[in-house]
């Protein structure tokens, strides 16, 4: 396949950016930027929220008149949206080659020649795939950064979210690969990886757990950082706390979604754990790490969600004064436990609005404020790039994960550097070089 084209697009979580990755490697066949050139157009897809899959189709729809134009040239779906929809999306669009589900990629090289040499579309969402984790992803060369994906699918049973069904049970990655890939990226030259998951922390391999992987990984030598996400509030071990608190090199962050503040609401959700047992973790956390940045993810109208069970959220985003944090109005998802509640204890959509509006206020206030208390303090930023806004700016992230940007040489890409923070901006910060 070296001789052709590849467009992927990519939406969702690191998951399937990695995955994309992956997908590079197993064509193993050139990128393109441009669909209208290419041979292989793929939307690698998200199923988490209802505005999320809408995206997907809107993509597709897209490339219909490119697949018209050349009916040789490939066009599939890959992903979580692939898993959900399986060859009901050929029905539906019957202009499609391809639908595979995210745990098949391994069978992708066979199945686009199939398609090629027989011109008859291909529906892939088996879960008995064996070789899960086959193909490392394609790593752009001179990037710092790096994901590797310890885990697949995930074993919790929230009752709003999807990603059992479209992303199976969990499954471990073995140490040995773990540790395999992580080399071969740090001799390309990565200074930090980023070990994903599902419920990341959850890992457990051959007797070892999580705790120990990052003690694992922590010496490998020429890693710099090393960071994770994201983490399941149940599974914050002793050792893992141990772990983050004894090496300088796992970075001082951690996104731990607490998706309500309301014990209500927690449990009708399946979160396994209440308020006060979430707050003991973070204050365990904060004890052991000084100065560790802890983000989460927030889910407002929920179904039966009240006034009252809101403003608790509130008040433990005001208690815990959390770093940062994404937040979404709920979201039904098919076949989920949350999607069968009645319609009558659904939360009005203009209530949940509102609510996430006061919410992202509330979250944004408390960023803003975290990040001037910066000012004046000298960080250890990792230089990843050139600043997206302003080319004459080099940017980093600092341990705790704040993307930092202060003027340099492009030499300091790739290098650990002294910043001193001139501005705390709402979502970043400024600073000097300190030489
Ligand atoms: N509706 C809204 N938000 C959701 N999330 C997961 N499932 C749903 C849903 N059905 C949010 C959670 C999770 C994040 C990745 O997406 O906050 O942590």
């Amino acid at each position: 396949m070296q001789d052709k084209l590849l467009y992927i697009e990519t939406y969702g979580c690191q998951m399937n950016e990695y995955d994309t990755n992956r997908i590079r490697t197993a064509l193993n066949c050139k990128s393109t930027d441009d669909p209208e050139q290419a041979d292989i157009i793929l939307v690698n897809t998200c199923a988490i929220r209802e505005k999320a899959d809408q995206k997907a189709f809107s993509s597709l729809g897209k490339f219909k008149h490119l697949k018209k134009r050349n009916p040789e040239m490939v066009l599939g779906i890959t992903g979580c949206v692939a898993q959900l929809y399986g060859k009901k999306l050929i029905e539906r669009m019957p202009y499609l080659d391809l639908v595979l589900g995210p745990r098949a990629i391994p069978n992708l090289p066979s199945l686009i020649s199939e398609i090629q040499s027989n011109k008859s579309s291909k529906v892939e969402t088996s879960f008995d795939i064996e070789e899960l984790f086959e193909y490392h992803p394609y790593h752009q060369e001179g990037k710092v950064t790096a994901f590797v994906s310890i885990q697949q699918g995930c074993n919790k049973r929230c009752s709003y979210c999807i990603v059992p069904t479209v992303r199976g049970d969990e499954a471990n990655r073995p140490l040995d690969d773990i540790i395999k890939e992580s080399i071969m990226l740090i001799n390309k030259g990565v200074k930090e990886i980023t070990l994903i998951g599902q419920t990341v922390n959850s890992w457990k391999y051959n007797g070892y757990k999580f705790g120990e992987l990052l003690e694992i990984l922590s010496e490998l030598e020429g890693l710099e950082r090393l960071r994770f996400t994201t983490s399941y509030p149940r599974d914050v071990t002793k050792k893992m706390i141990r772990s983050m608190s004894l090496s300088s090199k796992i970075c001082n962050h951690i996104h731990l979604p607490v998706q309500s503040g309301s014990n209500n609401v927690l449990k009708k959700m399946k979160r396994t754990y209440t308020k006060d047992w979430y707050i003991d973790s973070v204050n365990r956390l904060k004890e052991s790490i000084p100065g560790i940045s802890i983000t989460s993810d927030f889910i407002v109208g929920f179904p039966g969600e009240s006034d009252e069970d809101f403003q608790q959220t509130l008040n433990l985003i005001n208690d815990l004064e959390f770093d940062a944090s994404f937040s979404f109005k709920f979201s039904p998802r098919p076949g989920t436990v949350a999607s069968e509640y009645q319609k009558s204890e659904y939360v009005p959509d203009n209530i949940a609005s509102k609510r996430l509006s006061e919410l992202q206020k509330l979250q944004r206030d408390i960023t803003f404020r975290k990040n001037k208390s910066r000012e004046g303090r000298i960080e250890q930023v990792l230089v990843d790039s050139r600043s997206k806004k302003n080319e004459n700016l080099l940017s980093g992230r600092t341990s705790q994960n704040r993307i930092t940007n202060f003027a340099g040489k492009q030499e300091l890409i790739g290098k650990i550097v002294n910043v001193k923070i001139k501005e705390g901006l709402p979502n970043s910060l400024r600073g000097e070089l300190i030489e």
